[in-house]
């Protein structure tokens, strides 16, 4: 069945760890595809999530000759932003999650959200394991392309090897200076105590094997522990986006639970499930691209949900799906608190910039980076969505009080022809994702080496 041998549903595995530390690139090399490149800015703005079957995950670790069974269908990995005001993102992305990988740049050890993502993860006493990405840019590397570790570490020099070991032990000290003992996972023997390192490379896939097979007993072990289904559905929106012939449709990550067509959904308005996709699997991308239909899905998957009204729908709140006994209008009203506890955060006294962003989680943040002390913008108002004509006649009423303020900050949305001219004929500024994160960032940047 859907759900596995033992009838259990596919654990979900966070990827976390400072800004650039590879995060993206590493899982975009585990799924082979190029989703980092395609970001705006290089930087991973929202949630993403993406499943990995078992027989997948199998074949990837088979040059390790390891018997290791996997008796899940597969494995979702939720990917997350390193970027130091998406602390909200990382921690609602732990909290959807089994267990985690830490994501650390051998070329620079723990950085500050490295040590905050340790944190968060002890907090919740989340498993996870360590990788120790980037081994390419040791100096004098020899590429052994999707090699197991200890394979590639033998095709190396001794220098390499000495400056590998030298960074390795101080990033283990580094570890240790916070608490945590941590060791290279072939030569850790107390794995309770001890969490393993693994190295790799994003680029050319040294220690992606080891990286998998260590999943992998991650996987069995929690099965054994926790992962035993439970039929209450508990689904997030990650994102919406319009798709041709469908008009808007959703993705969201179902890490509990079934969906069924024709289930009711409450977002902010209520409607019925038209259908379910899955992108095809990544084997056989090659023979048809389209993605596949299902009556039923069982969690944990990422799935695209089509339905009429989902522009209305709201990125980063809990879907909710109607059973039998429940009250369609109490469901509303927990739907309206997610939104309520982000609105109350915003200045009252309506003076400041319009901030509109493409979900509630990216919002979030950056009225968390517009407040901190390198920037202290006041906001004025905010949206979800594209920018619309209505978000620049809110804007331009600060023409009138503070000419300065009349400006949307537009991150990762589009702005809609009507509303371009509308804000050009009125003299508000719009300014788009891309060049806020720049911007903001240098002005950061340079506050933060000032003070530091
Ligand atoms: P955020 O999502 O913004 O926090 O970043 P991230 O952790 O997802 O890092 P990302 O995947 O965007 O990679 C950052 C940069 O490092 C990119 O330029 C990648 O090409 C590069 N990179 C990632 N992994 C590796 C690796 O293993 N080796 C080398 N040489 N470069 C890498
Ligand atoms: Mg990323
Ligand atoms: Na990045």
């Amino acid at each position: 069945s859907a759900r596995g041998e033992e009838n259990v549903r596919s654990p979900i595995c966070c990827i976390m760890g400072h800004i650039d530390t590879g995060k993206t690139k590493l899982l975009d090399y585990i799924i082979g595809r190029n989703v980092q490149e395609g970001e705006a800015g290089g930087t991973t703005q929202k949630i993403g999530a993406t499943y990995l079957s078992a027989r997948n995950i199998l074949e990837k670790t088979m040059e390790l000759k390891s018997d290791a069974k996997l008796n899940v269908p597969g494995l979702l990995f939720i990917d997350t932003p390193g970027y130091k005001f998406f602390m909200n993102l990382r921690s609602r992305g732990l909290t959807l999650c089994d267990f985690a990988i830490l994501v650390v740049d051998v070329m620079h050890g723990l950085e500050p959200q490295t040590i905050e993502c340790l944190n968060l993860l002890r907090k919740r006493n989340t498993e996870f394991i360590i990788a120790l990405t980037k081994v390419d840019r040791l100096y004098g590397w020899k590429t052994c392309e999707n090699a197991p570790i200890m394979k590639a570490m033998k095709q190396q020099t001794n220098d390499v090897r000495n400056e590998f070991n030298m960074r390795l032990n101080e990033i283990i000290d580094q570890f240790k200076d916070q608490g945590l003992n941590t060791e290279l996972y072939y030569k850790n023997k107390e794995m309770r105590e001890t969490f393993s390192i693994v190295p790799t490379s994003a680029i050319s896939g040294e220690g992606i094997p080891d990286l998998l097979l260590l999943l992998v007993q991650l996987s069995q072990k929690t099965v054994v522990e926790k992962l035993t289904y439970v039929d209450k559905v508990q689904c997030i929106v990650l994102e919406g986006k319009v798709m041709e012939g469908y008009g808007t449709t959703i993705d969201v990550v179902l890490v509990n639970g079934e969906l069924h067509e024709g289930d009711q959904i409450v977002g902010p308005i209520v409607t019925t499930i038209r259908a379910l996709l899955t992108p095809h699997p990544i084997k056989e991308l090659h023979v048809n691209g389209n993605p596949v239909h299902h009556e039923v899905i069982t969690a944990a998957q990422c799935i695209n949900i089509i339905a009429q009204g989902l522009e209305h729908t709201i990125v980063g709140t809990t879907l909710h799906v109607v059973g039998p006994d429940d009250d369609i209008e109490a469901i509303k009203e927990l739907v309206m608190l997610d939104i309520k506890s982000i609105l109350s955060r915003i200045d009252k006294s309506g003076e400041g910039v319009y901030v509109q962003a493409s979900t509630l989680g990216s919002l979030e943040a950056l009225l968390e980076f517009l407040k901190s002390p390198a920037v202290k913008l006041p906001v004025g108002g905010i949206g979800i969505g594209p920018v619309q004509k209505k978000d620049v006649m809110k804007a331009g009423v600060m023409l009138e009080r503070k000419k300065e303020f009349a400006t949307i900050l537009a991150l990762d949305v589009k702005v809609t022809t009507e509303a371009r001219e509308l804000a050009d004929e009125m003299g508000v500024k719009i300014l788009c994702s891309d060049i806020i994160f720049s911007e903001l960032m240098k002005a950061h940047n340079a506050y933060a080496n000032r003070v530091d």
